[in-house]
């Protein structure tokens, strides 16, 4: 009965061209490829020990606090993944997980979360001589798909890209690639994250992925995402920053539009979130600054702008942006180089 601990720290990630919808044949599958900067300071440090037995036992501490909540999404995991690791099924599993933000802040941490377990899960495979090292990330990267989908290109810094796009070399449905093809200008990226809502969101991410199996313009969707990847890639190689936002806000918007036409149809911005984004536009247009949003599957905006205007676009956020977020409340974040061993 052997027990096995290792620790890694994730951090999150936010894409720039989205993943919203899954194939309906195999698991996890994207309906089109995404691409995301990893950040830096948003991250989930799990340290994982596991002792072999012949029955599955998880208990999951959140911040030093027992949090039995997650441990059917950690079951449904594990028994996913067993089809590659079937030693994870036999076990006691002690998941002591802890993120750099606070977990009321509406901040999605699963990503974060299933990459570090995932990675963690890997070392054990390893250390059991299941696992060469020249396979390690990509594997990582496939299990922490099947957690969740967004968390396979959590492996990987500055950028992670996810989904078969033949402009993208090496690309996979399966997982995630690094993708480093970038203008200087993109490499220490800012994004500071405007916490408008901390509530629960009122449809999951899992959920919504769902619904666009009916909605009609799915299809003209998933083929203009797989347009706006080679648009991205030239973007991303030449700086060009005002292609930059033009493709990045409308990947968000285009987002939020599907929810919005879903069936039943539902609305994760908030009246702040609006607010945000006038303003962005207003100055944008006013003083012709390079800084732009994008948003996740929630009502928190990402505002993004380069490192060289760092000073003056927090100020901006002190001084316009922080009165409509929940209690002030915002993160400072860059991109980030991915996960690491701890
Ligand atoms: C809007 O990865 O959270 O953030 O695979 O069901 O766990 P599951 O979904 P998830 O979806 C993320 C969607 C998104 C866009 C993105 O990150 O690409």
């Amino acid at each position: 009965m052997t027990t096995y601990t290792t620790a890694w720290k994730s951090p999150s990630n936010i894409a720039l061209v989205k993943y919203w919808g899954k194939k309906p044949e195999g698991v996890q599958i994207p309906s089109n490829a995404s691409i995301s900067f990893t950040l830096s300071n948003c991250a989930t440090t799990t340290k994982l020990t596991f002792t072999e037995q012949e029955d599955l036992e998880i208990t999951v501490l959140l911040e030093g606090k027992e949090e039995p909540d997650f441990i059917p999404k950690i079951e449904q995991f594990l028994h996913r993944i067993s089809r590659i690791f079937s030693f994870v099924l036999k076990g006691k599993y002690t998941v002591d997980t802890s993120n750099s933000f606070p977990h009321s802040s509406g901040i999605a941490s699963s990503a974060s979360g299933m990459s570090a377990l995932s990675l963690c899960i890997c070392d054990i495979a390893k250390e059991k001589g299941l696992l060469a090292e020249e396979d390690f990330n990509q594997t990582a990267s496939i299990l922490a798909r099947l957690g969740s989908g967004s968390a396979s290109r959590s492996v990987y810094g500055p950028m992670g890209q996810w989904g078969e796009h033949s402009d993208y070399e090496g690309s996979s449905d399966e997982f995630a690639i690094p993708y480093s093809d970038i203008n200087s200008v993109y490499a220490d990226y800012c994004d500071t994250i405007l916490l408008v809502h901390r509530g629960q969101k009122t449809v999951s991410s899992t959920v919504g992925h769902g619904l666009l199996t009916d909605n009609p313009y799915a299809p003209a969707r998933f083929a203009q995402a797989q347009e706006n990847m080679t648009a991205m890639k030239a973007i991303l190689k030449s700086g060009d920053l005002d292609a930059f936002i033009a493709l990045v806000e409308s990947e968000a918007l285009t987002l939020h539009s599907l929810m919005m036409s879903s069936n039943p149809y539902f609305i994760l911005m908030k009246p702040n979130t609006l607010k945000i984004i006038e303003a962005i536009w207003e100055k944008r247009e006013k003083d012709g600054v390079k800084w732009c949003f994008t948003l996740d599957a929630g009502a928190n905006v990402h505002f993004l702008y380069p490192q060289a205007d760092k000073v003056a676009a927090q100020d901006f956020i002190n001084e316009e942006l922080a009165q409509y977020c929940e209690n002030g409340a915002f993160i400072h974040d860059e991109v980030g180089m991915g996960s690491e061993r701890i």
